[in-house]
């Protein structure tokens, strides 16, 4: 009976830390079967933009002159970084917080081939978050994933 509460403490606490890691983004040289994508395939793929909202085409212009040299246009990749389109980004394994990060200290390489993603200067917290929404609704569009709670940096 005790021996049987504390494992499911142990249990909890289990599932407590990995699910605090998962929110959290991923960290380096994590093996959690999204690190498979390989830079070759990765420039270019196609991204069907939907009817964006007010916050979404704000973003997309905040995006078009911060991110997308290297995320690409409407984030499909290029040749300089990776598709945020992309199953990897989705909300479950990048939170939005993980995109806060990425803009405040850079992103080391890790998923892909293109080298360390350096900080991006020069954007307030609701700027950031107006870029999300906008990545958000494309990933949405575009079948990465499918609970519209994904979508909650566009709600004010
Ligand atoms: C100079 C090129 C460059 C620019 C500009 C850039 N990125 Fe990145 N970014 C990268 C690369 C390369 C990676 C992939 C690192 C890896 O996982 O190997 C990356 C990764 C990311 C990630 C994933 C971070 C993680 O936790 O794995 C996010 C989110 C991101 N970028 C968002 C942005 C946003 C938003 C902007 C614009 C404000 C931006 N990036 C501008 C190159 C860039």
């Amino acid at each position: 009976m005790f021996g049987q509460a504390v494992r499911r403490r142990g249990l909890l606490a289990l599932v407590a830390i990995v699910s605090s890691g998962w929110l959290a983004g991923c960290g380096e040289g994590e093996d959690d079967g999204y690190s498979t994508a390989d830079a070759a395939e990765a420039p270019g793929v196609s991204v069907s933009v939907p009817d964006l909202s007010d916050t979404a085409l704000q973003g997309a212009e905040l995006f078009g002159a911060n991110c997308s040299e290297c995320h690409g246009a409407s984030a499909g990749g290029s040749s300089q970084g990776p598709p945020l389109v992309d199953k990897i980004y989705e909300p479950g394994h990048h939170a939005d917080f993980s995109f806060v990060r990425a803009v405040e200290v850079g992103s080391p390489q890790h998923h892909w081939q293109f080298g360390d993603m350096d900080p991006v200067p020069g954007l307030s917290p609701e700027e950031v978050n107006k870029i999300i929404c906008y990545v958000r609704e494309l990933q949405y569009a575009n079948g990465i994933f499918a609970d519209p709670a994904g979508l909650v940096a566009c709600q004010g």
